[in-house]
């Protein structure tokens, strides 16, 4: 396909920074669109002009408002997603759900998760919590067979990633909540490196808990975080981690323990990051338009160029060759793969390196087949210019 005929390149002229750089890196920081600009000026305008009156008027729906619009984009019901921090807040309210002292206490994870849910993990050892970690071969693929195995009568909660953020692996979410639920263990799939750019389908998976942030693939900025809860568990589960936004009645501030609103509300906390989830809303609008199948193929077909281009310069591929095995990003460990990355940052080609990853190129629906050419060229040019700099 020409850049001529890909009609997701509209899209180009609402993303700034696209103008300046080779944007190659939404896997950690999606492209700010331009309405964030308006909608940072329009909540200026609110707290300026209205003050207080603004929860009324706004805030206090917004999480709500912003949780439905993350809900649609992974087919989840309405009001079953609230909003928070990030993914390692999102980890201690389900975990706050939880009791770690009986029989049924084993956490089951990968050592590809991302560190916030590993070291949160790891941490809740100290509370009862018996922590099974399944270790990856090679630095790639999750084995489904050991988790599957490792997933028993005592496991309590299976935290996975759907898309491994070192490798794109994407993980066989299906067949694992599959296994939880035979042995009644519940799943908290993290779609951080999935949501936007993979499709997501809460209710068809029929998993219990899916959290994520929407900094990445859905073009959001930094700050908020995402729990869907299945609607039936929703209704019981009642989170220790706890405020008065999650209180039946919050305005009747009342003493004494806490009665617990209806989801989404149910699983919040203190007072909401109202700047944040403002900010977010011009990308989820931007995806919601695109839609995540004309994002996945496009996907398919650049991340298999990527590949291609990095198999024709004998560098080492560290993410699945299978499209359907593989998320948005490709890593690709050429020689001196830390130092290329910086010198690719240097020419305005942004992209990041991680240890046992490499180079990550996350190329988004905005991206032209030309950038990725154009970057992998450079690290042609970047290898020949440190060969020719080694002194004889
Ligand atoms: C799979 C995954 N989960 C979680 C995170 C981030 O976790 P937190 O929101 O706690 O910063 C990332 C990346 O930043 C990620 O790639």
């Amino acid at each position: 396909m020409t850049s001529m005929s890909d009609s997701l390149l509209n899209y180009r002229s609402q993303f700034p920074i696209l103008e300046r750089t080779n944007y190659m890196i939404s896997n950690s920081l999606g492209a700010m669109p331009r309405g964030v600009y308006n909608a940072m000026e329009a909540y200026a305008d609110i707290w300026a002009n209205r003050g207080v009156c603004a929860w009324e008027e706004r805030w206090w729906m917004l999480a709500l408002e912003v949780g439905n619009e993350i809900g649609a984009i992974m087919n989840a019901p309405k009001d079953s997603v609230s909003v928070h921090q990030n993914v390692a807040a999102c980890q201690a309210v389900v975990a706050s759900c939880f009791d770690f002292t009986g029989q049924r206490n084993k956490i089951v994870y990968s050592d590809m998760n991302f560190p916030s849910v590993m070291y949160f993990w790891e941490a809740q050892r100290q509370y009862g919590a018996r922590v099974h970690m399944v270790k990856t071969d090679d630095g790639v693929h999750v084995p489904l067979d050991r988790m599957l195995d490792a997933i028993d009568e005592q496991t309590l909660l299976v935290p996975m990633s759907h898309v491994v953020f070192r490798s794109a692996f994407i993980n066989d979410a299906r067949a694992i909540i599959e296994k939880a639920h035979k042995v009644g263990a519940h799943v908290v799939l993290d779609t951080f490196q999935s949501l936007g750019t993979v499709p997501v389908d809460a209710q068809a998976l029929n998993v219990d808990f899916i959290c994520g942030g929407v900094l990445k693939w859905l073009c959001g900025g930094p700050g908020v975080g995402y729990l869907y809860v299945r609607p039936d568990l929703g209704k019981k589960l009642e989170p220790k981690f706890t405020g008065w936004f999650a209180h039946e009645n919050s305005f009747d501030f009342a003493i004494g323990p806490i009665r617990y609103a209806d989801p989404p509300y149910r699983f919040m906390n203190g007072t909401s990051h109202v700047p944040a989830l403002e900010a977010c809303r011009p990308g989820l609008k931007i995806i919601t338009e695109v839609g995540v199948k004309n994002i996945r193929e496009k996907s398919k077909r650049q991340t298999a160029r990527l590949i291609e281009l990095a198999d024709h310069h004998g560098w080492r591929v560290n993410t699945p060759r299978d499209p359907e095995k593989r998320g948005g990003t490709v890593s690709i460990d050429m020689p001196d793969s830390k130092n290329v990355c910086q010198e690719l940052l240097a020419r305005e080609i942004m992209v990041d390196w991680r240890p046992k990853a490499g180079v990550r190129f996350s190329p988004h629906f905005y991206n032209t087949d030309e950038e990725i050419d154009s970057a992998l060229s450079a690290v042609a040019a970047i290898l020949r210019e440190k060969e020719r700099a080694v002194p004889a």
